[in-house]
């Protein structure tokens, strides 16, 4: 195994190119493949004979690309063609981005991996817009290295002084943009002058050809080394013959190294334990795992990790938050971005639902202008947004990791991907809120606080059930205290209503409180329908992001006896269409997948299932 760090042989860049229409993009792809004798020989004597036929007085190097694009293209939706080609120093991949309509997504697609963006002009026209909007995506985008190549400079004399200008000009627009490593480089890739040979027509520029810079740019430390992030993608159980079933993990990692033996954190749920071993794709034991390698690993606990966590270092964690803000370019050309807009959004670790909460402004691309009334996002349009998500995402700012730090959005109706996104921050709490530190810590407490959230149908008995639990603890001499729905819908609660999102506004308001009681040294017990599964992961997120225990009760009484009990008459008024969205009735309830305790009828009288809860709980 060799390390990251380490400078290797065939060390990978991967380069995004991009220009507006004859810029010479091919050609100059074509010469770099063409000059470091990259192609293959047939290919070769099909582009010298294409290039007879056509008439051209010279071998037509962007046919080499453009065939191969068009024979890409034919029924596929791929626009960005990837070209391989290594010398003896590097590999390279380049991602060829067309600059057409869809110019954003193809650049967005072919680019967001890449280590170094060459963006082409032509220096007869200097820098024209599609040179800007580049420029700023790759920024954008977090590529690391820009070579702003200005291109036919045979067509301009081979002139200094143009050069000059075209780098003063482009210049000012760049200081606005946080570029870290700038470089310009005359070039012409028709007759090869600095591509892969340094020119001898422009004896008046120092820096290195092309290829040269290609095979020397600095790329090994832009990799996020530091902060370990697996996104888990797959549980797996393997059936070893020792009849060991260790579920395994797996996934690409998406930043710093992981060994065998460290510490390790599932987020959001916040389990953790340490890595057993580490396997690669070939079934190999690895001693340690870093981008981009897929991996599968085994943890030395059964922790509650599923599919869509992330495995991160304890001191070292991502944020974990519903709210986001993140710029995000929209290629939907049928549809565009607007507040109160929901889509599912794909994050390195897992999908959720979201809507958008704000549109805080859309930016000019050229002017670097922010229009503050912007209504909307269209086509190639880029803006600063708020997400807010139904489940509880975890990432990373994009500039500390592009992987983590990404997303896409995927309209529900048409799945069709209609913009991606870099994530800023979360979402800032105002700075004129600041959490202040109580000087009694929890320790000091006479006793632990905890909560028991009971969930299940209305009239299921949680509230009997909970109220026995109350009288029992406190009867023990413990701080016990009843959070009732019905109760607190005429405090509290009483300007929400049973629609969808007031439901779940009710359920995150009580877990806060619950959480606070527990804090408090509290047994806090809820009796909530609660009937949306992630609003109860949230609570129970709530309270183990606090380190508080929670645990959640499942009063499994089925419908039709719950109706028939019916003590409020309220199934039947329900059944009548006297009441909207009743749970189990018109307004779905999402059984728990896995409680900690499961209450059932046949569990008998509310004082004894009490009772077992309290002994199973330890309280
Ligand atoms: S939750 O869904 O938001 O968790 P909560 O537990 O606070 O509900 O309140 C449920 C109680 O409100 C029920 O026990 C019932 O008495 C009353 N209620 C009134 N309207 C409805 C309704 N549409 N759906 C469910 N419960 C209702």
């Amino acid at each position: 195994m060799v390390a990251p760090t380490k400078k290797t042989r065939g060390e990978l860049l991967r380069l995004a190119t991009a220009g507006s229409v004859d810029d010479g993009k091919s050609t100059l792809i074509g010469r770099l493949l063409y000059d470091s004798k990259s192609i293959l020989e047939d290919q070769l004597e099909s582009v010298e004979s294409a290039s007879r036929e056509r008439g051209d007085e010279y071998t037509n190097l962007a046919l080499l690309t453009d065939g191969l694009r068009a024979e890409r293209e034919q029924g596929i939706t791929i626009d960005v063609a990837y070209r391989y080609f290594a010398t003896p120093r590097r590999k390279f991949i380049i991602a060829d981005t067309p600059g057409h309509v869809q110019y954003t997504r193809n650049m967005v697609t072919g680019a967001s991996r890449a280590d170094l963006a060459l963006v082409l002009l032509d220096a007869r026209k200097g820098v024209v817009e599609q040179t800007r909007r580049h420029a700023f995506l790759s920024t954008m985008l977090g590529i690391p290295h820009l070579v702003l190549c200005v291109n036919k400079m045979d067509l301009v004399d081979w002139s200094q002084e143009r050069f000059e200008e075209i780098r003063e000009e482009f210049g000012s627009f760049a200081s606005k943009l946080d570029i870290h490593d700038l470089t310009f480089l005359p070039i012409s890739a028709l007759t090869g002058d600095n591509v892969v040979e340094r020119s001898e027509n422009m004896p008046w520029f120092h820096g290195a050809p092309l290829l040269r810079l290609l095979e020397e740019v600095h790329i090994a430390s832009d990799r996020n080394l530091v902060d370990a992030r697996l996104p888990v993608q797959y549980v797996i159980r393997p059936q070893r013959s020792d009849g060991s079933d260790h579920r395994g993990y797996a996934g690409t990692v998406a930043g710093g190294t992981f060994r065998p033996g460290d510490e390790v954190v599932a987020l959001p749920g916040g389990s953790t334990s340490r890595i057993d071993q580490i396997w690669g794709p070939g079934g190999d034991k690895l001693t340690e795992a870093f981008p981009p390698m897929a991996v599968t690993m085994t943890l030395t606990d059964e922790i509650d990790l599923t599919r869509g966590e992330m495995l991160a270092r304890p001191n070292n964690r991502p944020f974990t938050s519903r709210d986001l803000d993140a710029a995000v370019c929209w290629f939907d050309e049928d549809s565009e971005l607007r507040p109160s807009n929901r889509y599912v959004i794909a994050t390195a670790a897992r999908d959720s639902l979201v809507e958008v909460t704000g549109l805080h402004y859309r930016l000019d691309v050229e002017t670097l202008h922010r229009d503050e009334n912007a209504k909307a996002l269209g086509l190639n349009e880029i803006g600063r947004v708020t997400l807010h998500s139904r489940s509880p995402l975890v990432f990373d700012a994009y500039r500390r990791n592009r992987e983590t730090g990404s997303f896409i959005l995927i309209d529900q109706a048409t799945n069709r991907t209609v913009a991606a996104g870099v994530i800023t921050s979360p979402l800032e709490q105002p700075n004129n809120v600041v959490w202040h530190n109580s000087d009694v810590e929890r320790r000091d407490r006479p006793r632990a606080g905890a909560t028991v959230w009971l969930t299940g149908l209305s009239a299921s008995g949680k509230s009997t059930i909970g109220a026995e639990l109350e009288r029992r603890l406190t009867a023990a001499g413990r701080s016990a205290y009843l959070l009732d729905g019905d109760n607190l819908r005429h405090g509290l609660n009483s300007d929400l209503g049973f629609g969808e999102a007031d439901r779940r506004e009710n359920i995150r308001r009580v877990a806060e409180v619950a959480a606070l009681l527990a804090d408090s040294g509290t047994v806090a017990i809820v009796s909530l329908i609660s009937p949306f599964a992630d609003e109860r992961r949230q609570a129970r997120d709530i309270h183990e992001q606090k380190g508080l225990p929670f645990h959640e009760i499942f009063v499994d009484t089925p419908l039709e006896m719950c109706e028939q009990r019916d003590p409020k008459g309220l199934y039947r008024q329900a059944r009548a269409g006297e009441i909207a969205d009743f749970t189990g009735v018109s307004s779905p309830y999402e059984r728990p997948e896995a409680p900690d305790i499961t209450v059932v009828p046949e569990d008998g009288a509310p004082d004894r299932v009490a009772e077992a809860i309290a002994r199973d709980l330890g309280l």
